[in-house]
C-alpha cells in the first residue's frame, strides 16, 4: 500500500532517513519504534507529503506520490498527532466533519457519519457532538481526533504517537478501540510510537528505527525471539523478554476446552493475555483457573504448568 524505495530526507547535511526500504501492506498494522529522533515521524511526514524526501520513490497503491496532488493525497490518507490539534473555536462534530466538508459531501451524510463514528469511539453522540474541545478531558479529544482522521474514510490511517499524552487507562482503551476498528475495516495503519509494549500490543509487523535507518523488521515475536543486533535486544529489554512474549499471547492460546472447575475463583477471559493470566495465578495461588469467553460463557480452564511452558508459534520463517 505504502513503499519507500530507497528513501532519505536531510537536514543540515544530517541524515533524517537514510535509504529506507519499507513496505506498509494493505490491511496491516504497521509500528514504527524507537527512540527520540531515529526518524519516525519524518518517514511518515514523508508518506503523506509533509516532508518532501530527498532522494528515492515512495509509492501509494503503486503510484509514486510525487504524481499525485498533495491534498488529495492526504485525503486518502488519515492523520492523528498527539497534540490533537481540533480546532478550538469549532464543535466536536465540526471538528469531524472537516474533511467531509472540503469533499463537500451532502448535510444529512455529514451528520449521520459524525454521529457513527462518535459512537465507534465511545462518545455519545447527543453528549458530545455541540460540545468544544476545551469541554473534553484528553483521552475525549484524543478519541475525536481519531475519528476525524477517520472521517472521510481514508485508505490508510497514519497516526504519530496519538496516545502519548494520555494516561494509562485511557491509552489502554484506545489501543483496544483502535485495534479493534482496525481488525473489524482491515484498515491499513501505520503508527509512530516510542513506547515497547505499545508497539508490540498493536503491530502485524514491527519496525525498529535507529539513526535514520531500520535496525530490524518483522512481526513482535521475530523481534523478540531473534534480534539480529544487540540494539534490537537493548531496545526490547532482554530481561523482560519472557513476559513480553506472554504478553503477545492470549489465554484462548493455552485453553484446555470443557475442563470446567468448580469452585468460586475470579474466572480468566479468554482474551486476557497470558502475561495477565499469569499475575493472576500468582495472586490466586491457584494452579488451574476457570475461564470464560468475552461474554462470560464457561469454556474450560487454564493450568499454570501450561502458561510457563507456553512456546508460542515461531513465526520466523513468515517474514
Ligand atoms: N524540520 C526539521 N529541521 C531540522 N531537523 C529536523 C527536522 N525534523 C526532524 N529533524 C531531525 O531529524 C531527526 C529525526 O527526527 P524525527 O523524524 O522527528 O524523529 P522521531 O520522530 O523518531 O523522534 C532528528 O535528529 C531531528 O532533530
Ligand atoms: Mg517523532
Amino acid at each position: 500500500m505504502i513503499a519507500f524505495e530507497g528513501v532519505s530526507k536531510y537536514y543540515q547535511g544530517r541524515p533524517a532517513v537514510a535509504d529506507l526500504q519499507l513496505t506498509c501492506r494493505e490491511g496491516e498494522f504497521t509500528v514504527l519504534v524507537g527512540t527520540s529522533g531515529s526518524g519516525k515521524s519524518t518517514t511518515l511526514k514523508m508518506a503523506n507529503r509533509l516532508v518532501e524526501c530527498d532522494s528515492g520513490v515512495i509509492r501509494f497503491a503503486g503510484a509514486d506520490i510525487r504524481q499525485l496532488d498533495p491534498l488529495q493525497l492526504r485525503r486518502r490518507m488519515g492523520y492523528v498527532i498527539q497534540s490533537t490539534g481540533l480546532f478550538p473555536h469549532w464543535t466536536v462534530a465540526r471538528n469531524i466533519a472537516t474533511v467531509p466538508e472540503l469533499l463537500k459531501w451532502p448535510g444529512r451524510q455529514i451528520a449521520r457519519r459524525v454521529d457513527e463514528l462518535l459512537e465507534l469511539l465511545g462518545l455519545d453522540p447527543e453528549a458530545f457532538r455541540d460540545r468544544y474541545p476545551h469541554q473534553l478531558s484528553g483521552g475525549q479529544q484524543q478519541r475525536v481526533g481519531v475519528a476525524r482522521a477517520l472521517a472521510a474514510d481514508p485508505q490508510v490511517l497514519l497516526m504519530d504517537e496519538p496516545f502519548g499524552a494520555l494516561d494509562p487507562v485511557n491509552r489502554g482503551m484506545l489501543q483496544q478501540e483502535i485495534q479493534r476498528i482496525q481488525r473489524r475495516d482491515g484498515r491499513t495503519i501505520v503508527l509512530v510510537t516510542h513506547d515497547v509494549d505499545e508497539a508490540l500490543l498493536l503491530a502485524d509487523r514491527l519496525v525498529l528505527m535507529d539513526g535514520g535507518r531500520i535496525v530490524q523488521q518483522g512481526s513482535p515475536q521475530t523481534l523478540l525471539m531473534h534480534p539480529q543486533s544487540p540494539l534490537v535486544t537493548d531496545f526490547f529489554g532482554q530481561r523482560e523478554t519472557g513476559l513480553r512474549l506472554l504478553a503477545l499471547r492470549q489465554v484462548r492460546d493455552c485453553l484446555r476446552r470443557g475442563e470446567w472447575l468448580e469452585g468460586c475463583r475470579q474466572p480468566l477471559l479468554e482474551s486476557d493475555s497470558l502475561k495477565s493470566a499469569l499475575s493472576q495465578f500468582i495472586a490466586s495461588g491457584c494452579q488451574a483457573l476457570p475461564v470464560v469467553s468475552d461474554d462470560g460463557a464457561p469454556l474450560g480452564s487454564v493450568r499454570l504448568e501450561d502458561v510457563l511452558n507456553y512456546q508460542g508459534d515461531d513465526d520466523a520463517a513468515a517474514d
